[in-house]
């Protein structure tokens, strides 16, 4: 099964990476699972399940009436998905390693979800479409995708965590197909027959050394770096990657920093065009009580779809937090 130049690979240090992170961002998953209408009973399709985090989530949301049948096309992934699976005892969740393309013996699912997948595809709109026809009539898909061009600086300034943070985001631009997508969801999903969708976005901001974002940061980068411990930055700097961290944990503790991780967008289609492959339908999941009624003449869905906990920031609100906030860092696409 071909990676096609994934740039994260598979290797032992990448699987590691990405269970650490799926249990940084799974309170944002959780919450954008729920709005998008995930629920007790459902079957659910997890595309490029990687080690299966949002597999899980999805498990208990749908309880054991409902069923998670999760792929990716990395058997090591797999392997430590359905790992997992028996540590938690959960006898609804099917893996399987398998590419999108080349699944056909399954069909008619509640809801299509995947988390940091569109980026990766070669055509995130054709991946769109073709997710939307495992959705039965009036079912979903759901993308929760990361913003890679846009990002926040750290504040008070952190030279190093802002040139590293940098770093990562201009190699994931570089090296995956489809970097824009975050920033494009309503043409993306308006593209794919999918309608224009609702939206909701949420940035992690922490601060403290211990929870775990030098180590996200940098093991991030160590795997676009094959794995390597040391790596040269876009400026000429040459960085060791295990001291640059603990520099790092150090440097935000010493000036009590905050940091920001990079924007987490989710979109979904609108209750009013809940798919059946290119047809919309006039049925769909209830949305949770939390959310507001939509205005009759307004776009803007984003609003209505916040839950009230969240520390959502939209992305152009981030101008309003104070006059010595440095504006919104934004990298062009090539
Ligand atoms: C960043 S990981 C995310 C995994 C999981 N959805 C999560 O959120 O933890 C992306 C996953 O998609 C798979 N993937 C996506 N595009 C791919 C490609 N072009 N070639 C190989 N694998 C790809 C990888 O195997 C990997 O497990």
């Amino acid at each position: 099964m071909s990676n096609n130049g994934y740039v994260l690979g598979h290797s032992a240090t990448e699987i590691e990476r990405l269970k650490f992170q799926a249990t940084l961002v799974r309170p944002y998953t959780q919450r954008m699972s729920v709005a998008a209408g995930l629920r007790e009973g459902m079957r659910v399709l997890d595309i490029d399940c990687g080690t299966g985090s949002v597999s899980l989530l999805a498990a208990e949301l749908t309880g054991p009436r409902g069923q998670v049948v999760a792929i990716d096309r990395s058997a090591t992934a797999i392997k430590v998905a359905v790992e997992s699976v028996r540590d938690e005892n959960l006898s609804h969740v099917d893996f399987r390693v398998s590419a999108l393309d080349d699944l056909s013996d399954v069909e008619g699912f509640d809801m299509v979800v995947g988390r940091y997948v569109l980026i990766h595809q070669p055509n995130a709109v054709e991946f769109l479409k073709k997710a939307a026809q495992f959705v039965r009539p009036g079912g979903w898909v759901a993308f929760h995708e990361l913003n890679i061009v846009d990002y926040l600086p750290s504040f008070p300034t952190i030279e190093l965590w802002d040139a590293v943070l940098k770093e990562v985001f201009t190699r994931f631009q570089k090296t995956c197909p489809e970097p824009g997508v975050a920033r494009n969801m309503v043409s993306a999903f308006v593209s794919a027959g999918l309608g224009v969708p609702d939206m909701f976005c949420e940035i992690a901001v922490v601060g403290g050394s211990n929870t775990g974002s030098p180590e996200w940061l940098i093991n991030t980068l160590r795997s676009m770096s094959d794995g390597a411990e040391q790596t040269r930055l876009a400026d000429g700097r040459e960085i060791q990657l295990d001291a640059t961290m603990v520099e790092l944990g150090r440097a935000i503790d010493a000036v009590h920093a905050q940091v920001m991780g990079p924007y987490q967008v989710r979109a979904w289609p609108t209750r009013e065009h809940a798919v059946r492959n290119d047809r919309f339908y006039l049925v769909g999941p209830r949305k949770p009580s939390y959310l507001l009624p939509r205005q009759s003449n307004t776009r803007n869905r984003s609003i209505s779809a916040i839950p009230p906990r969240s520390f959502l920031h939209q992305a152009n609100t981030s101008r309003k937090w104070g006059p010595e906030m440095k504006p919104l860092l934004s990298h062009p696409v090539d």
